[in-house]
């Protein structure tokens, strides 16, 4: 477990305002992990630009540098890759840390299972507490040797020199973690890796690996690779994060007055579950010059304030707006009558319980919130100002700083540091159109 200690910041959040202007928010975490994870293994050079330089992308970055792979950048965005190719990764000189980035872990996992030498993975506290039994138990069917803590959970001890068989997997959780960890290991198998999802979920590796002129083959919800091919450098254009454009789409329909742009969001299809959500909430959200931009639908959103009101949300939509339930809960805070979320256990794995942690900082702004298992029923109405806690979950802090645009008073989040894995300069862009937002450290 890595032992620097996260410095305590505090996001202090005046209430009411609308936000207006425009904005691009930074590029997409997802795609941003998966241009160094398969530029690394490439041959040839690999441009990136619109890299997200946080901190999550940024220790997958410095784990293949680790492991010998030349990378320049980031420079606003840009990277150079000098691919190692599939066979060209050298042993680290020590444990791996890849500190609250639970995407690293677990692509890196099935990577790594692959490799000639031994790889130690380990995380902070909150990546040391996931689980990831759903990754290193299939690739020990796949003939991996992966030492997990007694609960299932890092450091990661990854045995190298071990030959891989491809298996038929059908995962019992709608994971892309889980997809892309054995489609990674399935590179160094001998035979077809195919695995089955119980519901779609975000497909950035298979278009990255496609990008990469490496043979992809979905069949229904089976995805397939075959191993021992090779990977050819290209270049990867990474579109804004939609997970990141959704605190700022909550907020502008929460705020009425608000008119907000926001350029260049990725609207793979598989991500764009917090806009169907939004839109059956009564959200007036445009989306504008649409166009493709290296394998990945992109475009302009366009939202504005709206009165919204509660729904039911539909189940097949949860994984496709997986991580954009923070601010979801805080729209369904806003709106008239109830709102239902069921089907969504997977929050409660998430960077933290993101139903129990929510549910606490609703209550204590006096909205009704009932906390399910699987899911959260929440009561629309007013809210009050008060001191939540973020918990160190990125995706909480910002989406109780949006809360504080329907507040009557101000609101203080706790422990905000980590905004920074997935979102560097949040408060400067949030503030750049409207939000009355301070950051004390
Ligand atoms: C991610 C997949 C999702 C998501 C995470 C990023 C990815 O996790 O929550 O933030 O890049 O593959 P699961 O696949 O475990 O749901």
């Amino acid at each position: 477990m890595s032992d620097q200690a996260t410095p305590n910041v505090t996001f202090h959040v005046g209430p009411g305002g609308r936000l207006e202007g425009r904005l691009r928010v930074p590029g997409d975490k997802s795609v941003s992990h998966r241009s160094v994870i398969l530029g690394s293994i490439a041959e040839g050079t690999t441009e990136v630009d619109g890299f997200l330089e946080g901190q999550d992308a940024l220790a997958t970055l410095a784990a293949f540098r680790g492991m010998g792979v030349d990378i320049q950048g980031p420079d606003a965005g840009a990277l150079r890759i000098r691919g190692a190719g599939l066979h060209g990764l050298e042993a680290p000189a020590e444990a791996i840390d890849l500190g609250n980035s639970g995407t690293s872990m677990r692509l890196l996992c099935g990577l790594l299972a692959g490799q000639r030498f031994d790889t130690v993975l380990t995380g902070d506290a909150s990546l040391s507490r996931r689980p990831m039994r759903r990754v290193t138990e299939p690739l020990a069917r796949m003939g991996a040797l992966i030492e997990t803590s007694g609960s299932g959970t890092a450091p990661l001890n990854i045995r190298g020199g071990r030959p891989l068989h491809g298996i038929d997997y059908a995962s019992p959780v709608a994971s892309a973690q889980v997809k892309s960890c054995l489609l990674l290991a399935g590179l160094y198998a001998d035979g077809t890796t195919r695995v089955t999802e119980p519901a779609t979920t975000r497909d950035h590796t298979e278009r990255m690996l496609a990008g990469f002129g490496y043979g992809v083959r979905r069949q229904g919800a089976t995805v397939a690779v075959q191993g021992g091919g090779r990977l050819s450098a290209t270049h990867v254009e990474v579109p804004a994060d939609i997970s990141s454009a959704a605190f700022f789409l909550v907020g502008a329909s929460i705020a009425p007055g608000s008119d907000l742009l926001l350029e260049g969001v990725g609207l793979n299809p598989t991500r764009t579950g917090v806009i169907d959500i939004l839109q059956r909430m009564g959200a007036d959200i445009e989306v504008a010059t649409v166009r493709e931009v290296g394998g990945e639908r992109v475009g302009d959103l366009r939202v504005r304030g709206a009165r919204l009101r509660g729904i039911r949300i539909p189940s097949e939509l949860v994984p496709l707006a997986i991580d954009e339930f923070p601010a979801l809960f805080v729209a369904a805070a806003c709106a008239e009558g109830e709102t239902v979320l069921e089907g969504a256990e997977e929050l409660r794995v998430k960077e933290s319980d993101r139903i129990q942690v929510m549910a606490d900082g609703l209550i204590e702004l006096g909205v009704t919130a009932e906390p399910r298992p699987d899911g959260m029923r929440i009561v629309g109405g007013p809210m009050s100002g008060g001191r939540v806690a973020a918990h160190g979950d990125h995706r909480i802090a910002m989406a109780f700083a949006m809360a504080t645009l329907r507040a009557d008073g101000p609101i203080v989040v706790d422990d905000c540091a980590n905004v920074d894995t997935s979102f560097p300069g949040f408060d400067r862009l949030a503030a750049g159109v409207g939000l009355d937002l301070r950051v004390a450290r």
